[in-house]
Parts: structure tokens; C-alpha cells; sequence
């Protein structure tokens, strides 16, 4: 099997790599040498680690070896299956797709790494519609499990299948979405997240530290909600939050993210967010106080909500929410099953409190009204 991959930043080399560890071929493509140059440093470092750790066989060298790295979509031409991961930009994802379209056999898949971006905007630019995809990695690619796989209103059932199934041969597990919403069922609810923890902070009802204590020590994610948010890029959020809203979720006022963006402070990317990291591009733990007067089912009660609305959109179960949530999040219990243990009652308290005060997207989802009336749960005890 032999794969493209457009686009070697955090999540190009990251699929590559991933590719590679799978025993495909490889073709890597950048707009220049020193982009592609980092990219092997950082694709020989990741495979390093996960050689000294045991969790790969194959030598760092071999593994690399499958992977071509070009400046030209050229050696595109035989490929089975591309990938692209280009900035955020529908332009310049469009362009990409343009020519990979050119290049790439016609009976071949192209997919989109796009976090936020729809499928359809995406595939227009092509003459194989049906054959284009959202296939959604999550970072770091070698670490994290999900694929998310997105049709758009064009992609066949043969492309989805076949995406589906590649996937699980890059040794990752596939959630597929039944029709296409921006920000898929991933990066609605990591919104709804940064959007409950960006309204406490401002409202002033917790600090940054208490958040994401509660996030670490409370709710046991491995980062906390800003710590993610800066590992992400803030850039990343601030991109896909602008789509989602522009595209129809309903918002929550927030300026704290921006005013990041504004003063270049990125994140881990450029080693300040709203934490100091050791480096540009180095992530270490943040280190976060025990105590937070924010109580978990408040932090979790929009995301519960937005998880609510997926369901009742028919995109996803709440055991489709919950695998995405788990494995691309690495969070140890779903998002519902947090809910069901928190108690869903006290989510739709929280939901209701804020409403109230004048926060439209709190407004509780029926299906979460009607499970308090019938006391049911998501899942069975
Ligand atoms: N390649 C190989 N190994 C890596 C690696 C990489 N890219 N990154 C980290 N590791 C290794 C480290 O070397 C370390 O190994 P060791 O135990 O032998 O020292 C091990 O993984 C653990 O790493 P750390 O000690 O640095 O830190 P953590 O224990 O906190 O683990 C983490 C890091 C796995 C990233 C964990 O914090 C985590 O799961 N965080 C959540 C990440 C997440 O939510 N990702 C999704 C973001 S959303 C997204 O991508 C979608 C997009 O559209 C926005």
C-alpha cells in the first residue's frame, strides 16, 4: 500500500509516521526542504521513543526508510490513498486537493485531516467527489487511537468503507459520523469545553489553575483543559471554534484565546500559553494546585449537552461519543458515562443556572430533560 501524505507539520509527520509504523510506503510532501527537514528530525525522534519503549519492533531506520519526502506532488502518481494536513486555510486545502487531483490515480481516495473545515468545500475542488474523505487524526498520531471518518454529502459508501478499513490498518480505532457536522463529534464537544472553562474564568468563578485542576484531578483527563488548548495550538482552537460558531453552534463570549492569538502566544508551539513550557515545540506537564471550587459536572454539563445534540441529530451514539472521547482525548471514562456516574440531574442544574443567566447555548437538550423526568441513564447500570 502505498500513501501520500501532504503536509508535514504536528499532524503530517505525525500520519506518516503512523503510516510507516504500519509497514506502508510513504510519500511525504512539503512546500520546502528545511519544513521536510524538521519533520524527519521529528518523525526519527518519535520513532525513537516508541522503539526504547517497546511499543515498536522495527528499527527507528527501517521505519524511515519507507518514508519519501519530496517538494513535488510527482511521486504522488502511483499512491492507493492521500491525506492531506495543510494549515487550517480552505484556499489553500482546496488548491492542495486541486493538485493532488491532478496526480493521483483516479481510482484513488483523497482525505482531509481538516479539524473543523467541511468535507464537501473540500471535495468540490476535485473531479472524484465521491472518492473524497475526512479521515481525523488526533495529537500526537502515534499515540492517540481514534481516526474520526467523515463523509460528506458526496463521499460513496465504498470510500467510506475503504477509509474505515485503512484506519484499522494503521493499527487505529475508526468512529465513523452517519452524516457530516463541523467540528464532527471530537472537536464539538472539545469546544463546548474550552467554552465552559473560558466563561468561569472570565465570569470570575474559577482560575485557569482550578479548571484544569478539577479537569486533572477531579474528572482524571491526562491535561487540563487550557494545558490541551496550548498543546493543541491556540491558533488550532481559535480556527476551529471561529468554523463551528460561523457554521451554526451557538456561542459562549469569550476573549481569552484570542487575546493569546493576538499576542503570538500559540501554546507548546511557541513554548508560552496560558502555561510556560521548557521550549518552543517542548510540552512538559503543567503543574496544577490540589484544591478548585469548580465542581466537575459544571465543567462537563456543556459538552454532556452538545453530546445531547449529537444524539438527537442521529450523528452518533453515546458509546460512539464516548470511544471518541477516550481515544482521541485519552480521557479514561466517555463524556456520557461521566455524566451518568455525575449525575445527570445535577448536569441539567448547571445547564439551567447558566441558561439563566443569559447564556443562549446552555439551553438543556431535551433529550437530557426527558432522561432527568424518566431518571433514565446512557448507559444501563
Ligand atoms: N511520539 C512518541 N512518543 C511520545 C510522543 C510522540 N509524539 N509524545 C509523547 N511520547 C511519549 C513520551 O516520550 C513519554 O514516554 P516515557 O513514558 O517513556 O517517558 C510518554 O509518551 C508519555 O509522555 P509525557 O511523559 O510527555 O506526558 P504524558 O504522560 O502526559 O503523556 C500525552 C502525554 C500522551 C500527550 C497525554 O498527556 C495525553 O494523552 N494528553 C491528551 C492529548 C489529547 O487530548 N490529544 C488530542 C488533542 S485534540 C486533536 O488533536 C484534534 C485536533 O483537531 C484539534
Amino acid at each position: 500500500m502505498q500513501i501520500a501524505v501532504v503536509g508535514s507539520g504536528t499532524m503530517g509527520h505525525g500520519i506518516a509516521e503512523v503510516a510507516a509504523i504500519s509497514g506502508m510506503e510513504v510519500k511525504l510532501i512539503d512546500v520546502s526542504w528545511d519544513i521536510l527537514n524538521r519533520a524527519k528530525e521529528r518523525m526519527t525522534d518519535s520513532l525513537k521513543r516508541l522503539y526504547e519503549r517497546g511499543v515498536i519492533k522495527d528499527s527507528p531506520d527501517s521505519i524511515m526508510s519507507l518514508i519519501e519526502m519530496s517538494v513535488s506532488y510527482d511521486v504522488a502518481k502511483s499512491v492507493d490513498f492521500a491525506i492531506e494536513a495543510v494549515p487550517e486555510i480552505l484556499d489553500l486545502k482546496r488548491k492542495v486537493f486541486n493538485e493532488l487531483d491532478k496526480v493521483v490515480p483516479k481510482e484513488s481516495i483523497l482525505a482531509t485531516n481538516t479539524s473543523s473545515i467541511p468535507i464537501s468545500d473540500v471535495a468540490e475542488a476535485t473531479s472524484r467527489k465521491q472518492k473524497v474523505i475526512g479521515m481525523h487524526f488526533f495529537n500526537p498520531p502515534p499515540l492517540m487511537k481514534l481516526v474520526e471518518v467523515i463523509p460528506s454529502k458526496y463521499t460513496s459508501e465504498e470510500t467510506v468503507d475503504f477509509t474505515v478499513d485503512l484506519s484499522k490498518k494503521m493499527g487505529k480505532t475508526p468512529v465513523r459520523l452517519r452524516v457530516e457536522v463541523p467540528g464532527f463529534v471530537s472537536n464539538r464537544i472539545f469546544l463546548r469545553l474550552l467554552q465552559e472553562a473560558c466563561r468561569e474564568v472570565e465570569a470570575g468563578e474559577a482560575t485557569i489553575e482550578e479548571v484544569d485542576s478539577t479537569a486533572r484531578n477531579k474528572l482524571n483527563l491526562p491535561m487540563g483543559i487550557f494545558e490541551l488548548a496550548d498543546y493543541v495550538g491556540l491558533d488550532v482552537v481559535v480556527d476551529l471554534w471561529k468554523v463551528i460558531v460561523e457554521r451554526g453552534a451557538s456561542d459562549v463570549k469569550c476573549s481569552s484565546f484570542k487575546r493569546k492569538v493576538e499576542a503570538k502566544e500559540l501554546g507548546v508551539k511557541t513554548g508560552k500559553g496560558f502555561y510556560t513550557y521548557p521550549s518552543p515545540g517542548k510540552y512538559s506537564k503543567v503543574k496544577l494546585p490540589q484544591e478548585s471550587r469548580l465542581k466537575p459536572e459544571r465543567l462537563i454539563s456543556l459538552a454532556v449537552n452538545e453530546g445531547a445534540w449529537l444524539i438527537e441529530n442521529d450523528i452518533v451514539n453515546a458509546h460512539e461519543i464516548d470511544t471518541v472521547m477516550k481515544l482521541g482525548f485519552n480521557f479514561p471514562k466517555g463524556i456520557m458515562e461521566m455524566a451518568d456516574s455525575l449525575g445527570l440531574e445535577n448536569i441539567v442544574n448547571n445547564l439551567k443556572g447558566i441558561y439563566n443567566l443569559g447564556y443562549k447555548a446552555y439551553e438543556p437538550n431535551p433529550i437530557l430533560l426527558n432522561m432527568v423526568s424518566s431518571g433514565a441513564k446512557f448507559y444501563k447500570a
